[in-house]
């Protein structure tokens, strides 16, 4: 259920809403059978016995908390309207992404009915990833379900367990108590996100000392303890979640006079808005300090492959700063509409078309990588899209502006061949062969 129509007429459509490799062929199998999409909230909500909070909870832009907390607006409002229209017992189940102890604030307005009718609240809160959502659907690492440790709490979150045990193994299935269902999902994504940004840390620091950090991440994560994944450096890390997750982290440990601990997991963002600038700055120094006029194609816009989404992703502040400097950016990627990227520019960065005149003239977005690339003085790689892998970079250079310069944020090309061809190439935490030798 949701309450925009166009959202909702989009998922019976068959265009839906978002890109996510293998959803159209679930939504094609499950609709009008056990899969419907509606706007008829309060229908929907008297005939559920268990409803799922599925809602935004964004970092507040104002107020108390603001730039750090994460605003449960929408959730409360959820709380709110099913109080209203129930009129059996729910299990009402926290599926956002919520601050420790939200459970409680949705437990208090659901029993401000005063109907006497009882509610369960439990949090089960996604860990799934965009671009492989339906595999992390299908075989979960784990589900998480926390509840009140009382009888009737225990017997909803027995029930919430045999909905996800007809497919997932029942000791993948996790049961805890509330608070520590909730601030999981935070510190798992706090982990995942500590882990890109200390690579990336290391990145810098292969660039000054001529190490490689592939090779580092290859030897570090062969260590069991430490593991494989989760190691790849990047021009930085996007997307809704972790910067967001990091943030309501910090705020709550703030909150709890926890300032040494909020210090501390601050710095993985400090640490991602670094590694985002450094390449910003990279581009322009090693282009004889000017980008102005010059034509820079930037493949990939989404915040990681095989999604659309741009929220948070590093290319909008990579193309923000590179647009300070006067360059002129034509813009490819495969999935991610000129609409998208206007919106989200202007909610995270306030750059829009009324502030900053001359916007449509300074970015274009192609249709194909060749044309971006098409007399450019620069490539950056932004998003690790297979499709960028195998272009004909011998056909693309022979079109550029020479010296022809590669950015390659992402790690994803063979830097040995580009440089044969006659590129010059600058990547994550890899060293300049020009700059450092063996023994
Ligand atoms: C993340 C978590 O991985 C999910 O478990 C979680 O459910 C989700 O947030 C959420 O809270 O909704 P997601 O943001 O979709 O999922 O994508 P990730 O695969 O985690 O990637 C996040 C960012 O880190 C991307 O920009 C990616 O390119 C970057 N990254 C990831 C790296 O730079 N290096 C890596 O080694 C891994």
């Amino acid at each position: 259920m949701d309450i925009n129509q166009k959202q909702i007429d989009a998922w019976n459509s068959e265009t839906l809403p978002i890109y996510e490799p293998g959803l159209p062929e679930v939504v094609k199998e499950c609709r009008g059978k056990n899969l419907f999409f509606s706007t008829a909230v309060d229908d929907e909500i008297e005939k559920a016995d268990i409803i799922f909070i599925s809602v935004n909870t964004p970092t507040k832009t104002k107020g108390i908390g603001a730039g750090r907390a994460a605003n449960i607006k929408n959730c409360e409002l959820c709380a709110r309207q099913i109080a209203k229209v129930a009129t059996s017992n729910k299990i009402v189940v926290e599926k956002s992404t919520v601050p420790v102890r939200t459970a409680q604030a949705i437990a208090r307005v659901l029993k401000s009915n005063d109907k006497g009718l009882s509610f369960q609240v439990l949090s089960n809160p996604e860990f799934l990833a965009e671009g492989t959502a339906i595999d992390d659907l299908f075989a979960p690492d784990r589900v998480l379900i926390g509840g009140q440790q009382t009888p009737e709490g225990l017997a909803a979150a027995e029930k919430l367990v045999s909905v996800y045990a007809n497919w997932v193994p029942r000791e993948r299935i996790l049961t805890t108590n509330l608070w520590s269902s909730e601030l999981s999902k935070l510190v798992a994504n706090a982990f995942l996100a500590q882990r890109v940004s200390s690579i990336n840390s290391i990145s810098a620091l292969c660039e000054a000392t001529g190490a490689d950090v592939s090779e580092i991440s290859r030897a570090v994560g062969m260590d069991d303890r430490i593991g494989k994944r989760f190691l790849q450096s990047s021009v930085g890390f996007g997307g809704s979640c972790f910067q967001k997750d990091i943030l309501n982290l910090v705020y709550l440990c703030e909150t709890f006079g926890l300032e040494e601990c909020a210090h501390y997991w601050n710095q993985v963002v400090v640490m991602n808005d670094y590694q985002k600038k450094r390449f910003s700055e990279k581009v322009v120094g090693s282009m004889f300090n000017t980008v102005t006029g010059k034509k820079i194609a930037m493949l990939g816009y989404a915040f990681k492959k095989d999604t659309g989404d741009v929220r948070e992703t590093p290319s909008m502040f990579v193309l923000r700063d590179l647009l300070q400097e006067g360059s002129r950016m034509h813009i490819y990627d495969p999935q991610v509409t000129r609409d998208d990227m206007w919106i989200e520019m202007d909610y995270t960065c306030g750059v829009n078309h009324d502030n900053t005149p001359g916007l449509d003239e300074s970015v274009i977005t192609e249709t194909d990588a060749y044309s971006a690339c098409d007399g450019a003085h620069a490539i950056c790689i932004l998003t690790e899209w297979d499709e960028f892998k195998t272009l004909d970079y011998e056909k693309i250079f022979k079109s550029m502006a020479k010296p022809a310069f590669i950015f390659d944020g992402r790690n994803i090309l063979d830097h040995a061949a580009l440089r044969k061809i006659g590129y010059e190439v600058h990547c994550i935490g890899k060293p300049d062969p020009t700059k450092f030798t063996d023994l």
